[in-house]
């Protein structure tokens, strides 16, 4: 007998191609964290994409047990915290977790307008009436509002904010889910990792790193790296990358990583090691960037160029991709930065260059500039 093969229902359907940059690659169970988003979290303005915010959505929702706290680092408008606090709202251990948490989540944020936010807004159409230097703390309790209740909102610099309280008896409070999208300097990132990572839970609690995917903040590679035997890879989606905590990280720990200047080339092999982390080559050269500017400023000038090359070499498919403007300009930066060489100023253009000229956008620079000074 001859069968007849139907083209329609015998051939597997088409494989979704990956969108470069914007695809979404998490290990189970935790692929099914990027279900829908109810429209009060959906459509607060946000650099976040749809993706990053139904996961924030759903692991508020379903993967949350109330067994620590939630501490979202960086919130600008509010879409995380709008994100967390409905996902808490429609969590099936909402009574448990009220009965434990007055507020569950931890919303952090400076709150001072700047004028990159003043065009943000503008195209937003909100906060007309604000100038540069105004809080903005009003449009984010107005994003907020339905799950206010849930929400410890904590206006101001989060090195003065960002303590979280223990209870007596030396106990530490715990963190269950922490979003980071605020390590906009070296000295941030010590006090987000010194003040959180020794109260996230083993083997539940989440780190989400909102900027890991990009090649502007190669310290935020090395302190998360550093710890790496400590979490495993979740996986990625847009600019974040998701670790959970495997092993408790101690005080000590974290003390022994900003107490001993690391080596140059440990510097490198960490940064190497979060470039390797992406599926996504489109990533991983834009990362590369994270690289090439710790090699430039602990091997010098002809080791960045050597570098340059086999970036160019190995990533030229996705260079010729004209249409991936990111790609280009981060392409741009690293030519820039091997022609003008390190110092301060040279890296911070050129990162100015891979961000499209957006280099400062939503970064407080002379908070910034005033915390790196103070810096490891
Ligand atoms: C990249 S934005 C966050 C974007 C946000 N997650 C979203 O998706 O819309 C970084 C935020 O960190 C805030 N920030 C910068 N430095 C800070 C500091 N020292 N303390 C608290 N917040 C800070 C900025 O005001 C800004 O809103």
């Amino acid at each position: 007998m001859v069968v007849e093969l139907d083209a329609q229902h015998d051939l597997p359907p088409p494989l979704q191609r990956a969108k470069p940059l914007h695809q979404a690659r998490l290990a189970p169970p935790f692929d099914s964290y990027l279900g829908p988003l109810p429209e009060a979290a959906g459509s607060v303005p946000s650099m976040m994409s749809e993706k990053e915010r139904q996961f924030l959505f759903n692991i508020a929702k379903n993967y949350y047990r109330g067994a620590g706290l939630i501490i979202d680092a960086g919130t600008f408008l509010g879409a995380s915290t709008a994100c967390f606090g409905n996902g808490v709202s429609e969590n099936p251990h909402l009574e448990e977790i009220r009965a434990r948490w007055q507020r569950p989540i931890v919303s952090l944020e400076l709150g001072i307008t700047n004028q990159q936010m003043l065009l943000s807004f503008k195209r937003h159409g909100i906060g007309h009436d604000l100038v540069a230097g105004d809080s903005f703390g009003p449009l984010i309790e107005n994003h907020v509002r339905t799950v206010r209740d849930l929400i410890d909102l904590r206006l101001g610099d989060i090195l003065e904010t960002g303590r979280i309280e223990d209870p007596p008896k030396g106990r530490k409070t715990p963190i269950e889910i922490l979003f980071l999208d605020v390590l906009k300097a070296p000295a941030i990132s010590k006090f987000a990792l010194s003040e959180y990572l020794p109260r996230l839970i083993p083997r539940r609690a989440l780190v989400i790193q909102q900027d890991y995917l990009s090649g502007d903040l190669p310290f935020i590679h090395i302190h998360q790296e550093y710890f790496a035997s400590k979490f495993e890879y979740v996986g990625e989606i847009s600019s974040s990358a998701v670790f959970r905590l495997v092993h408790r990280i101690t005080r000590d720990e974290v003390a022994a990583l900003f107490e001993n200047t690391l080596d140059g080339e440990t510097e490198i092999s960490l940064v190497s090691r979060a470039v390797q982390r992406s599926v996504d080559p489109y990533r991983r050269l834009i990362m590369a960037f994270a690289k090439l500017r710790t090699i430039l400023n602990v091997r010098g000038p002809d080791a960045a160029k050597q570098y340059l090359a086999f970036i160019e070499s190995e990533y030229a498919d996705q260079i010729a991709q004209q249409q991936f403007r990111r790609v280009q300009n981060v392409v741009r930066a690293a030519r820039y930065l091997c022609e003008v060489g390190a110092g301060a100023d040279n890296e911070r253009e050129a990162v100015k260059i891979s961000t499209g000229h957006r280099g400062t956008d939503h970064r407080r620079t002379d908070i910034v500039r005033a915390v790196e000074k103070v810096s490891p």
